[in-house]
């Protein structure tokens, strides 16, 4: 039989399978993760990974729009695969209006983005990150960035930075170049720089109604991040409310020693429609995509709820902060194969198996079909620290034999005292 065309073997475009080896190291970096997420006091969510069309559509922006998988089930509802998971507490938070807030959340979970695959960018890919919702303070605001910091330190990537920007300053900032009608248009021009050549989003920008001169100053003021500790005055240029308020935020962030971390990045936009002030980016290294991205959505629960409850969150790219901090394959080495040479130690082989899983050991007793050959080589290819071999003779003498995989030395061990390695 000819089986499955090559096409249908491998898993559908833009997703992946995880085989053990890749799964184990997806589980190191969400233990790490939300090891650091349980630490600051936020609990973890989990909620469907289909939703209602209309819950995501309502404001998810042109773009994402057109990036959700769509379906009807049998029943006729017009459902979708979630694109991310603020939606999706904004939703649960819109029936649980009486959560004690502020509410500190995160989630470690799957998402779905019909998205163009290519390097980094998947069809199906894992999202770590957490809302904070219920407050308005730039505390909350530092919360945020400093455990978005720490979680991509937590993988042990040390050279990163957070590039941030300010929706709310960004319209006032149009608003004195006399953008007004066009701003979402100018906006997802801006979203296209680094992606695009210069040149041709300055085209975009005459595109959307900006005139030359006006879009020759937007350039230059997206040209360069400037440090952070300019945001304040730069942004009371255009509003002294927002000015303040991030000098209220470099003072929190400064309890954090994360200030130097930071850079005002007017090219930060963002391309979800839900944010309405602060937003940010993280980037590792050399490397080239964003690796996180959050900000702050101040109306979108209101949309769900008709509640008005200010909040905002992060969401790391996991397989992408993997890439970034060199983790790809994790084996997990078994502690014991067991062995038996006879129908009677396989009694024993069971029974010892049962022992030592008992002691948090991981044992694997042979099956049978392998010769002693055949098994040794099976440890060595799969991984296992302790071969164990059981016959007659060690029956007799009350002992097994145990073969040490890495340090390729052979002993016998009494059976009282195994569990004792
Ligand atoms: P986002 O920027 O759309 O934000 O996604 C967050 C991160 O997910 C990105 O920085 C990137 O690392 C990763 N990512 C996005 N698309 C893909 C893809 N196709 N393949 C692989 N990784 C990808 C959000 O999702 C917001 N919900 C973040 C947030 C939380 N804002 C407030 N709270």
């Amino acid at each position: 039989m000819p089986g499955l065309e090559d096409q249908l073997r491998k898993p559908v475009r833009g997703m992946r399978d995880l085989t053990p080896e890749l799964y184990y190291a997806v589980n190191y970096v969400e233990e790490k993760l939300t090891k650091l997420a349980e630490a600051f006091g936020y609990r973890r969510v989990e909620t469907p990974a289909v939703e209602h069309f209309e819950v995501l559509a309502r404001k998810a922006g042109r773009e994402i729009v057109n990036e959700i998988y769509y379906f009807r089930d049998k029943a006729g509802r017009e459902l979708g695969l979630r694109f991310d998971m603020t939606v999706p507490v904004a939703r649960v938070l819109s029936y649980r209006l009486d959560e004690p807030k502020p509410v500190r959340w995160y989630y470690f979970t799957k998402v779905w983005r019909y998205d163009e695959p290519q390097h980094g960018r998947y069809r199906e890919f894992y999202q770590f990150g957490i809302e904070l919702v219920g407050s308005n303070s730039p505390k909350a605001d530092a919360e945020v960035l400093a455990l978005m910091a720490r979680s991509i330190e937590a993988v042990g990537v040390q050279d990163y930075t957070i590039r941030l920007n300010d929706r709310a300053a960004m319209d006032r900032i149009l608003a004195s170049l006399g953008v007004e009608g066009s701003r979402d248009e100018v906006l997802r021009a801006l979203d296209k720089r680094g992606k695009i050549p210069d040149d041709e989003l300055f085209k975009l920008l005459l595109a959307a109604g900006v005139d030359k001169s006006s879009a020759e100053l937007l350039m230059s003021l997206i040209a360069e991040p400037r440090p952070i500790e300019e945001a304040p005055d730069f942004l009371s240029k255009y509003d002294r409310d927002i000015g303040e308020r991030y000098r209220a935020l470099i003072k929190a962030l400064e309890a954090y020693g994360l200030s130097r971390r930071l850079v005002l990045d007017l090219s930060i936009v963002r391309g979800l429609d839900y944010y309405t002030g602060m937003v940010f980016e993280a980037f590792a290294g050399e490397y080239k995509l964003a690796v996180g991205g959050g900000g702050r959505y101040d109306n979108l629960i209101e949309l769900y709820s008709g509640v008005k409850t200010p909040a905002l969150g992060f969401a790391i790219g996991v397989e992408r902060l993997m890439e970034a901090a060199g983790i790809s394959q994790m084996a997990i080495p078994l502690d014991y194969y067991i062995y038996p040479l006879t129908d009677d130690a396989y009694n024993v082989a069971v029974k010892i198996a049962d022992f030592l899983r008992e002691k948090g050991a991981s044992v694997a007793v042979d099956l049978g079909e392998l010769t002693l050959r055949e098994a040794l080589e099976h440890a060595a290819k799969t991984g296992v620290k302790y071969f164990v071999i059981i016959g007659k003779r060690e029956l007799e003498k009350g002992v097994v034999k145990i073969r040490d995989m890495y340090k390729r030395v052979e002993f016998e061990v009494e059976l009282n005292r195994l569990g004792q390695l």
